[in-house]
């Protein structure tokens, strides 16, 4: 609870500091601890209460999306925001791993193929994307939600049910879906920390 609170002031200290507000070099230190913990605690979260997510706070995480580094900075995204249930169980139908029986929201990260006008820079989409994936999942995580991201894109099949019940257009490949919710339950992150796969300077 103490670190959910903590990661709650970093997220709000970070979009204080977006608007422009000067932090104190303590606040700072304090904020910096808790993005670390934020990112060494996150897991992939698959069951959820019932408690439903409030508008404003899955366009904070969206926002959160957006924020993200891509290619050019061409930002070829667009996510479509889930919460009603019928949306939620059509997509449960078309992607056999998606984890949406229990969870109260889902975001699905798309590419925007008419965002690029070279076919060089398009093959950056899948990175750009996930950059914004990531930060979804952090957000997420920072604000006590529990999520999972569950791939579509390269998958033809799941792309193709996901393009039929959200009604998207030609040019919007559906990357993921991030089946989201409060969690139902204490989920452990798994410790990845692997020393070997570090090389300095040069392999
Ligand atoms: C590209 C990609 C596709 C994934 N697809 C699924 C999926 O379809 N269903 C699922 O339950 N988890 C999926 N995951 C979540 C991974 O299983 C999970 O991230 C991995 O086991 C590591 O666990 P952690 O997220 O708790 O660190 C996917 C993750 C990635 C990055």
């Amino acid at each position: 609870m103490k670190t959910k609170f903590s990661v709650l002031l970093c997220l709000a200290a970070l979009l204080s500091s977006c608007a422009g507000t000067q932090e104190q070099p303590q606040a700072e230190s304090n904020d910096s601890q808790a993005v670390i913990e934020n990112i060494m605690t996150r897991t992939s979260v698959r069951r959820f209460t019932s408690q439903p997510i409030a508008a404003d706070t899955l366009e904070t995480i969206v926002k959160a999306g957006m924020a993200a580094p891509t290619a050019m900075n061409i930002q070829p995204w667009s996510f479509v925001v889930v919460t009603e249930r019928a949306v939620l169980d059509s997509l449960e139908s078309v992607h056999p791993y998606s984890n949406l029986a229990t969870a109260t929201a889902a975001i699905i990260v798309c590419g925007d193929m008419q965002k690029y006008n070279d076919d060089t820079l398009r093959q950056y989409w899948v990175q750009d994307c996930s950059a914004a994936t990531e930060n979804i999942l952090l957000a997420a995580h920072g604000l006590g939600l529990g999520a999972v991201w569950c791939g579509v894109y390269p998958s033809a099949e799941r792309v193709s049910g996901v393009r039929h019940v959200l009604e998207l257009p030609g040019n919007i490949v559906p990357l993921n879906l991030i089946a989201m919710g409060y969690p139902d339950g204490e989920f452990a992150p798994k410790d990845k920390w692997n020393p070997e796969v570090i090389h300095y300077q040069k392999w």
